[in-house]
């Protein structure tokens, strides 16, 4: 049975640099014979956590609005690609509000001792985050929100690709490294074999 991988674009801007380079490591992991869906978190009305507490006691988020629906795909999918610009040193806001809505599952599991995706215990994920300045910190804020995220997830932090210098909508297509390294790195996300490793293997270009 082939891998499920989800990719994830959280970009408000359409058809731009991250979301360009989702697809080329979506296409890297439908190239390992994996079974690949994209979704734009623009597509999902998702408002913030507004921090009622509700989830402490069933680890359920008690808003009603979309979020379900792209969390039973994140729980769903084998292999996670989630990609964002640089805002501002960190994840865009509409990602940090999809993260943030993650407190839920950081309920269930620190607090109520719940696991939540019993299924698939073998699950991880990928990072890509690009931004327009050549600062390489731009990447730390990212780096520790999404292992965060990834550990209320139960998922795996396998993977970051990080580009620098990056800004004009579509720039990336001119950046041949990227698009291979994208391409690679979901090639090996969905790779049933490949061996996991402490730390997420990382890729940064400049
Ligand atoms: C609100 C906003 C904040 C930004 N903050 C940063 C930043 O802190 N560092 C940086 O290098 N680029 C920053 N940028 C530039 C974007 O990261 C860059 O244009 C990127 O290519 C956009 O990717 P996208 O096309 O996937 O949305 C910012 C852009 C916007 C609109």
């Amino acid at each position: 049975m082939s891998l499920k991988v989800l990719g994830i674009s959280t970009s408000p801007r359409a058809n731009g640099n991250s979301d360009r380079l989702l697809r080329q490591a979506l296409a890297g992991a439908e190239a390992a014979g994996a079974q690949v869906e994209y979704v734009r978190l623009s597509d999902f009305k998702i408002g913030p956590c507004t921090e009622c507490d509700g989830c402490y006691a069933t680890g359920i988020c008690v808003l009603r609005d979309d979020y379900e629906r792209i969390l039973s795909k994140m729980l769903d999918a084998d292999r996670l690609i989630f990609a964002t610009p640089v805002f501002f040193m960190s994840v865009c806001a509409q990602a940090k509000i999809l993260i943030d809505r993650g407190q839920c599952l950081w309920a269930a599991k620190y607090l109520l001792k719940k696991t939540i995706a019993p299924k698939r215990p073998d699950r991880s994920a990928m990072v890509i985050a690009l931004g327009g300045s050549k600062s390489k910190r731009m990447f730390e804020s990212v780096r520790l929100t999404m292992k965060s995220y990834f550990d209320s997830l139960h998922v795996r932090y396998a993977a970051n690709l990080f580009v620098n210098r990056v800004d004009n909508c579509g720039e990336i297509e001119q950046h041949a490294e990227a698009m291979k390294q994208a391409f690679r790195l979901g090639k090996e996300l969905a790779a049933a074999d490949t061996p996991a490793t402490r730390e997420p293997v990382d890729v940064e270009l400049t």
